[in-house]
């Protein structure tokens, strides 16, 4: 209980504290992200906030994603480790059910810029 308040205060100062903070990406653009997730169709196989349907269930809700610190529970969730993840997430993880998804590196920025804005 104790450590997950401290936890917790870390996590809220660090959140903060973030003018161009960590999960900044320049250049990148949320709006753009969001195109792009329901041209992947990343809904298929996840609830995804901004997106009515479908709604699947494969792999975790993307609600509040920004707000993680982990990505799948084991990457420091860093832009450089979403932008890769969202590209190519085997590549980091082989035995992951989350497929590698054809889209270009600035594409993935926008991907990421877009789940960082999911509190
Ligand atoms: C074929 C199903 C599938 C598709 C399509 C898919 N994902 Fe995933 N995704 C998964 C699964 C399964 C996991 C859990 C992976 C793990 O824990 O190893 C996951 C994990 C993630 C995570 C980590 C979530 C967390 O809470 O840590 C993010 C972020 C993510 N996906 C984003 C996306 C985005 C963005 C797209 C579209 C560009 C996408 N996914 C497309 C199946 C999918």
């Amino acid at each position: 209980m104790k450590g997950r308040a401290v936890l917790l205060a870390l996590l809220t100062a660090a959140c903060s504290d973030k003018s161009g903070g960590p999960r900044e990406i320049a250049g990148a653009d949320p709006a753009r992200g969001l195109e792009v997730a329901r041209k992947v169709g990343c809904a298929a196989c996840h609830e995804t906030p901004g997106i009515a349907w479908p709604r699947g269930a494969a792999g975790p809700s993307l609600e509040g994603f920004g707000g993680r610190s982990l990505i799948a529970g084991r990457f420091p969730n860093q832009p450089d480790n979403l932008v890769r993840w969202v590209r190519d997430a085997p590549s980091m993880a082989p035995e992951t059910g989350m497929p590698a998804t054809r889209i270009t590196e600035a594409e993935a920025r926008d991907v990421a810029a877009w789940l960082y804005t999911l509190q």
